[in-house]
This record gives structure tokens, C-alpha cells and sequence, in this order.
């Protein structure tokens, strides 16, 4: 089965235990993190900072033997971190030099309607096109994939993903632990399917309900481990897998603290057991590794499927900190908002929001800029009990205000641009279009997201 292949894999390249691969709980075999590069700036000044991001087709040595045939963005495989704070402009030189038209969406970016990179933004093969807006949200970890109608969920699948860091004033005056790679991991999470030949058959592997992998590759790395040489450990979490819900816990029992939400920092640090992670979600912890042991491995776990194990080092030192209280989180006032209501419904290719499916050619609803907006967000369900449907919106971050008439649990009380929407419940989210234009909101279940569960508002 899935740990098979995983665990068997790497019991040969390290020769030395192959335990029972079924129950194997400390994985002695592991490779290291990949850490996606930090984008180099073409220009960067107080106000500005200018990329070029290319997306490409490639190869990657996932496995021994052939490579697999993958798409990237300035690499081989996902794509790398873009840097930019908050007050100023973000400029992105976007190229496509695929074989097949592509957008570049700013997943949970605060953008003009234009600049959003949803299916209307299209770059045909061998173009380029430069979007540029002023960052004027809080410090998170953003993400980007691609939004062309009828390639997302294969574009992604095969590759296309990367990261945005925001970062701020106020969240650098909290000393969180923030060097890259050394006490600060970003950890994305993808699910994927080889073929006997090493490659991702995306249409071999194709689910009209999710197209789901049985191998985890984390940031691209098979079964990776890190090294913990600081007492706190901080990881930001991306599923970036099409289909996949995760829940992730630690294999010792262990609360996490999280920090961050989808749109930024929580108010204060929630301890988490368990952190679920819909796909397109985003959480950041932090892990108090003091106690851990040099030797005795502790490991992110999915159900019984190792995501990433933590080596600690002998000896750890004191770098960052995790204060009490983290930074106060914008609140939305409701008075006057215009409410909406959304259903959705359905599975596979059946899906549907307010039972329509997506027209490029239907603009679904209407909103002013700056008016507050309520709306309620209701998963019918089926009779065959249904599915979670992972409700994400373009260019705004919303604040739960509900949960089936309950106040959200604490760690969803931060700013949110996607909330899992489980079967037969309702949710309320509240927030304001900051800017103009035409944005997409729909189930960030890829397959359903293609399948027509998504739908446009223009904002005017
Ligand atoms: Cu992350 Cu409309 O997407
Ligand atoms: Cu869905």
C-alpha cells in the first residue's frame, strides 16, 4: 500500500533496517527538506520590489531511475518564495513558457480585480504579462498556482505552486522564530501518483471528486526530515494538494501552537493537537522541541503517514520566541453589510453553487467596494452523506463569524480566505472588497473547482 511504497523506497537506499513498513512509526530513512528558494529581486527599493516568475516545463529525480516530467516555476518543481512587506508594491514579471496557456493567481492576496490571476487573466504560450499592486495586508504566508479554466487542477498537480511571504512591522517586533530553514520551514504539503515509470499520470490518476496521490511529497521532498537546533520550531503549513484534507498531529502527543491563519497572524497562540488543513489552507505552529531528544525522532503525522520527521540535534539553542499575545486581528463591522447566501451542492460532476455551474460568460452576483459583506455559506450535503467542500473567495480575507450557529473554534479566528465547508453545515464569513473588479470564489477541491463549483462577483 502507500507506506509501503514510501517506507520500502527508502529502506533501500539506506540498506540497513527495513522494519515492518505497515506499523513503522520512526522512519529511519529520510531525506533532507527541500527549501524552495528565496526569489532573487530584479529591483527592489523602500517601495518596491519587482520578480520575474517563469513557469516552465521540466524533470525531477523524485525516485531512482526515470525522472518524472514535471512543471515549475524558475525550477523543476513548485516554485520559489517571493518576499515582499507590507506598504510595498509587488511587481511580477509573469512569463509562460509552457505549452499551454496559464494564469498566475495570488492565492489570498488583497488585489485589484485585474491583477488576481483568475481564469480571465490568461498568458498564452511564449507571453508575458506584469502585474503590479501595493501590499496593504498583515504578514502571512500567501500562495500562487495557476487559474486557467480546464488546467488548474492539472497544472498544479504536475507542479505549479509557490509561496508569497508578507511580512510586517508589527509581527517583526514579536521575535517569532523567522530564519528561513533554520527555525522557520515552510512545509507544503501535496499528495501525489506515480506511475510504474515515475511519472504523474494526472489523467490516470484523475477523480471527477478529487484527484488524490498515495505518495506525500513534502515541498517536493519524499519523506523529508529537519533538523531542530533551535528549542522552537516554527512551521507554515500549505495544502497544496488538489483534493487531500489533512489532519495533522504530532506523533508524541504534543500540542502545537498556532500562530497564523490563511490571512495572518491569530491574536494569540491556540494549542492545537490536531491542526486540519483543507486544500488552498494555510496554518503556521510552533513546536516547542526543548524536550525533544537527539535520537528519538518526533514526526508530523496524517493518521498513521508520516509527513515530516524532526530530528532534534544534541544540543538546542534559544532563538525566537513565542510571546503570549501576537497581534490584534482586523475586524470586519457588519452594520449595513449586504448579505448573500451560497449553496453547494453535489459531487463529481454534479457539483454547483446555488445550483448554477461556472459560465465565464455569468457574472453571478454583485458587490459595492467597502460595503461589509455577510455571507452564509451552506454544504447541502448528499444522501450519500457528501463531502467537504473547501470554500475559498479572490482577493479578500474574511473572518468567521460563525460555525452552525457556534463561534468558530479559536485557531479560525484569524483572517481566513479558505474555510472547509463539512457536510450539512453552515458557515457565516464577514469582510469587504478592498478593491474593483471581477473575482472568482469556488470550492478549492480542484477537480470540483473544474467541474463548475465556482462562481464570479464583480465588484464595483
Ligand atoms: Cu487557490 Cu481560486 O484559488
Ligand atoms: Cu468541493
Amino acid at each position: 500500500g502507500m507506506m509501503g511504497g514510501r517506507h520500502g523506497g527508502n529502506g533501500m537506499m539506506m540498506s540497513k533496517t527495513v522494519s515492518d513498513v505497515a506499523t513503522s512509526q520512526t522512519t529511519t530513512a529520510a531525506h533532507p527538506l527541500a527549501l524552495p528558494k528565496r526569489l532573487k529581486p530584479t529591483q527592489a527599493t523602500k517601495t518596491k520590489v519587482s520578480y520575474t516568475l517563469t513557469a516552465q516545463t521540466s524533470q525531477m529525480a523524485f525516485k531512482p531511475g526515470t525522472k518524472t516530467k514535471t512543471l515549475g516555476y524558475n525550477g523543476n518543481y513548485l516554485g520559489p518564495v517571493l518576499q515582499v512587506r507590507r506598504g510595498q508594491t509587488l511587481q511580477i514579471k509573469t512569463r509562460n513558457q509552457l505549452t499551454r496557456p496559464t494564469t498566475f493567481h495570488w492565492h489570498g492576496a488583497i488585489v485589484p480585480g485585474k491583477d488576481d490571476g483568475g481564469p480571465h487573466q490568461v498568458v498564452a504560450p511564449g507571453q508575458s504579462k506584469t502585474v503590479a499592486f501595493k501590499i496593504q495586508q498583515p504578514a502571512a504566508t500567501l500562495w500562487y498556482h495557476p487559474h486557467a479554466m480546464g488546467s488548474t487542477a492539472k497544472q498544479v498537480y504536475q507542479g505549479l505552486a509557490g509561496l508569497i511571504y508578507v511580512r510586517d512591522k508589527q509581527s517583526d517586533q514579536l521575535h517569532l522564530p523567522d530564519k528561513y530553514g533554520v527555525n522557520d520551514f515552510p512545509v507544503v504539503i501535496q499528495d501525489r501518483s506515480f506511475t510504474k515509470n515515475n511519472q504523474f499520470d494526472y489523467d490516470a490518476a484523475y477523480n471527477s471528486d478529487g484527484t488524490k496521490g498515495n505518495t506525500l511529497l513534502i515541498n517536493g521532498t519524499f519523506n523529508p526530515y529537519i533538523r531542530v537546533t533551535t528549542k522552537l520550531v516554527r512551521l507554515r503549513f500549505v495544502n497544496g494538494s488538489n483534493a487531500r484534507n489533512y489532519q495533522l498531529k504530532l506523533s508524541n502527543g504534543q500540542a502545537m501552537q498556532q500562530i497564523a491563519t490563511d490571512g495572518g497572524l491569530l491574536s494569540k497562540p491556540v494549542a492545537v493537537k490536531t491542526l486540519k488543513l483543507s486544500p488552498g489552507e494555510r496554518g503556521e505552529v510552533i513546536i516547542d522541541a526543548a524536550k525533544f531528544k537527539a535520537g528519538q525522532p518526533v514526526t508530523v503525522k496524517n493518521g498513521q503517514q508520516v509527513v515530516l520527521t524532526l530530528r532534534s540535534a544534541q544540543k538546542k539553542v534559544s532563538d525566537g520566541q513565542l510571546p503570549a499575545n501576537l497581534l490584534s486581528v482586523p475586524t470586519v463591522n457588519t452594520t449595513n453589510a449586504q448579505h448573500q447566501t451560497l449553496a453547494f451542492n453535489g459531487m463529481g460532476t454534479m457539483v454547483s453553487i446555488n445550483h448554477q455551474q461556472y459560465s465565464k460568460d455569468r457574472i453571478d452576483l454583485t458587490a459595492q467596494q467597502d460595503r461589509p459583506q455577510v455571507w452564509t455559506l451552506k454544504n447541502t450535503g448528499t444522501m450519500m452523506g457528501g463531502m467537504i467542500h473547501p470554500f475559498h473567495l479572490h482577493g479578500v480575507q474574511f473572518r468567521i463569524l460563525s460555525i452552525n450557529g457556534q463561534a468558530p473554534p479559536a485557531n479560525l479566528q484569524g483572517l481566513k480566505d479558505t474555510v472547509a465547508l463539512d457536510p450539512d453545515s453552515t458557515v457565516k464569513i464577514a469582510f469587504n472588497f478592498k478593491d474593483r473588479g471581477i473575482y472568482m470564489y469556488h470550492c478549492h477541491n480542484l477537480e470540483h473547482e473544474e467541474n463548475g463549483m465556482m462562481g464570479q462577483i464583480k465588484v464595483s
